[in-house]
Formats: structure tokens, C-alpha cells, sequence
């Protein structure tokens, strides 16, 4: 853009006739359409990220914890984080997810989000309230629950 500038540029410079026709360089709408393909661009995966985040783990053989755990999923936290808490609602992501792992999501972080709610951070969901009446008992057993798909299925 900065060439057309130069005095040197016969195309703009000003010892041609006045009514001389001057070439209009295209290169500010490319500019501006690239910008707006851009913008579309990320406002379309923003909204599909939202939507589609759902994780399809193999179910393994669940210990009675564990499917006392997989039950308070499904009735407290299934509306925002989806059937066995695999996601694919408008509301929360999957919590089996491998951004859940052990290694970086110990359990004591599990109950924290149980009892005290977490503010929207890692997601574009909105934040989560804390959960309505439950119980120490109910966090261990999800806790175990989590754990057991994620170890059967190699999510470490
Ligand atoms: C009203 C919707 C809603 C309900 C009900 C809900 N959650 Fe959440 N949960 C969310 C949202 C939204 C997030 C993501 C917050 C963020 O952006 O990090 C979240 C995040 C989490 C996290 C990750 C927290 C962190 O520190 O990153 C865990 C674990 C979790 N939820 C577990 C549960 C469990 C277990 C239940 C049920 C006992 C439950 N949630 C019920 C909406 C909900």
C-alpha cells in the first residue's frame, strides 16, 4: 500500500494531466473482505464449539460406587454436562473429557466444582452454580465414577 505513495509512482504521480484516469487499487477491499471471512470464520466455530463438544467413552463394568456416582450424574448434573456426564448440551461441556484427567484434575478440584460452583473459564458455557443438596457421599461416588471410564479407557 505504501508504494502507491511514492512520488516516483507514475501512477500517482502528479506530473500526469489531472484528468488522467488513476488506478484504484483494490488491495483495501481484498483487505476488508479477508477481514470479514475471518470474523465469520471464528463466529462459526465459537457457535460449534458451544454445541458440539461431546465425548463418547466405552462404558466399562462400573464397581456399586461408581454407578451410585454415574446416577447423581444423571440427575443433577446431566442438563449442563449430558447423559454420564458426556457432554453434547448447550450448557456445560463433558466432564469426560481428558482435560478432566487425574494428572491435571485432581479429585479435590472435583468436589470444589460440586460444592462451591465454578465461574465460567475454561468454556464459553456460562458459569456453574453450586450443586443443590449433595452430598460428601455423592462426591466420592462421582468422583470414582469418572475415574473408572477414564481409566477404561486410557484417559490418564
Ligand atoms: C447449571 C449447569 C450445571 C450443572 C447442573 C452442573 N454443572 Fe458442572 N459445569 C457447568 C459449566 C458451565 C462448567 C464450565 C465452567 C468453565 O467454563 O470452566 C462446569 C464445570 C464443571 C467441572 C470443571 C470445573 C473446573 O474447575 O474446571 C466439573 C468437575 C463439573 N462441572 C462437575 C459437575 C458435577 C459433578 C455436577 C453434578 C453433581 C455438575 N457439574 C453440575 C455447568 C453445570
Amino acid at each position: 500500500m505504501t508504494a502507491d505513495l511514492k512520488p516516483t509512482d507514475p501512477m500517482n504521480s502528479d506530473d500526469l494531466h489531472p484528468d488522467a484516469p488513476r488506478q484504484k487499487s483494490p488491495l483495501k477491499w481484498m483487505a476488508l473482505m479477508m477481514g470479514i471471512l475471518i470474523v465469520l470464520t471464528i463466529t462459526t466455530m465459537w457457535d460449534k464449539e458451544k454445541i458440539s463438544i461431546k465425548a463418547s467413552p466405552k462404558m466399562p463394568e462400573l464397581s456399586a460406587q461408581a454407578q451410585h456416582g454415574r446416577d447423581v450424574i444423571n440427575t443433577k448434573c446431566s442438563e449442563c454436562h449430558g447423559v454420564d456426564g458426556t457432554g453434547g448440551s448447550r450448557k456445560g461441556p463433558p466432564i469426560l473429557h481428558s482435560q478432566y484427567r487425574r494428572e491435571i484434575f485432581p479429585d479435590f478440584q472435583f468436589k470444589r466444582a460440586m460444592f462451591e460452583g465454578k465461574r465460567e473459564k475454561n468454556w464459553r458455557f456460562g458459569a456453574m452454580p453450586p450443586v443443590d443438596g449433595i452430598t460428601e457421599a455423592d462426591a466420592d461416588a462421582v468422583i470414582t465414577f469418572v475415574r473408572e471410564v477414564q481409566d477404561f479407557n486410557g484417559i490418564e
